[in-house]
């Protein structure tokens, strides 16, 4: 990384891209686990975050004590790296707990980045990653070292390493509550260009999400198959994985539908592509139909104002 910037003299970079290895490899080869080590300042982000939550946002999830709620979560950090269980985090989901408004649910796989722009800090939709208990952890990483009681900062057991480590167990133990708790009409955001397929069999929406969801709760499933800007069609709706899930939802007695590259996501894909041809709006692309021309009026008159709320909010940022 220090290499990548050298804005110095030449003979200053060579030295040092020679001698940068030499100082780094024995960190390197300290590295016991695969996954990223302790994201610094994990507690002042965690409290930030709880406190930004509880405070500034619309949607209050009540009385809450920021405070209480670290003491429950740190538990897992005085605990063996690979020996953390979901029910650890019991007292922390319960301390931190709220509601999540009928269908505002959204699932997903391989797409967190995109799912965290949609659901626009709760805005329009409540992922996981917008609840309360799962926005303290959000792309943060956490564990104890192996045989030390202090945070490892190198790094952090993955599901590879081993089963029960600290942050697939808080995942696990979220995503089941956020399950239980999901009403209305579900929606699951898939990514038709990943090329193992857009619906993992293993994953957290397929273990850990689907089985928990509360049927007479629900009114209906939506998927939605997004495929990257010019990126390739993996899978679509009926196809591959994609139809594995249909399957399983249908077997377990939910009304479900699937929809490819839904339209106010795909608009906001389209934010970075504006000139590409699968961004470009035109009449052709539009259904026109003569008989009921204010329906579709209307249709295409409220996409394009989420286009341009989409480009307003980005531009704000
Ligand atoms: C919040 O929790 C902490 C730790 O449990 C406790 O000391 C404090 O009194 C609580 N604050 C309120 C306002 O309840
Ligand atoms: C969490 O709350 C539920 C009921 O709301 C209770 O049954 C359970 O024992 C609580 N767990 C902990 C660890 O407090
Ligand atoms: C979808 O998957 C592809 C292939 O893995 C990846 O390059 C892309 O970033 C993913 N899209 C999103 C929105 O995460
Ligand atoms: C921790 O201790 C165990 C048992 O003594 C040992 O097998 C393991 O290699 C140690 N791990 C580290 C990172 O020191």
């Amino acid at each position: 990384m220090a290499a990548q910037g050298c804005a110095s003299p030449l003979w200053l970079c060579r030295w040092l891209s020679l001698l940068l290895p030499l100082l780094l490899e024995p960190r390197a080869a300290a590295a016991r686990w695969s996954g990223p080590g302790t994201t610094p300042h994990l507690q002042s982000i965690f409290l930030g975050r709880c406190a930004e939550y509880t405070t500034l946002l619309n949607l209050q999830p009540g009385n809450k004590n920021c405070t209480a709620i670290w003491e429950a979560f740190k538990v897992v950090l005085d605990k063996d790296p690979c020996s953390v269980l979901p029910s650890d985090y019991d007292l922390f989901i319960n301390l931190s707990r709220h509601s999540i408004p009928r269908d505002k649910s959204l699932f997903w796989e391989n797409n967190h980045l995109l799912v965290t722009s949609f659901a626009e800090n709760t805005r329009r939709l409540m992922p996981l990653c917008d609840v309360l208990y799962g926005k303290v952890g959000d792309f943060l990483s956490w564990c104890r070292q192996e045989n030390a009681s202090e945070l490892d900062y190198q790094s952090c057991p993955m599901s590879e390493d081993c089963e029960n480590n600290a942050v697939d167990s808080y995942w696990k133990s979220a995503s089941m509550q956020y399950s239980r708790d999901s009403s209305g009409v579900i929606n699951v955001m898939l990514n038709g260009s990943e090329p193992k397929g857009a619906y993992p069999l293993k994953g957290f929406f397929a273990d850990f999400e689907i089985p928990y969801l509360q049927k007479d709760k629900i009114t209906r499933i939506e998927i939605w198959v997004m495929h990257e800007v010019g990126g390739p069609k993996v899978e679509s709706c009926g196809e591959g994985s994609v139809k594995i899930l249909e399957d399983r939802l249908e077997a377990l007695g939910f009304q479900h539908s699937c929809i490819d590259d839904y339209p106010p996501v795909k608009f906001l894909m389209c934010v970075d592509h504006t000139t590409h041809p699968d961004c470009v709006m035109n009449s052709a692309s539009a259904p026109m139909q003569r008989g009921s021309p204010s329906f579709y009026t209307t249709g295409v008159v409220s996409l394009i104002i989420s286009l341009l709320v989409a480009l307003t909010s980005s531009s704000q940022v």
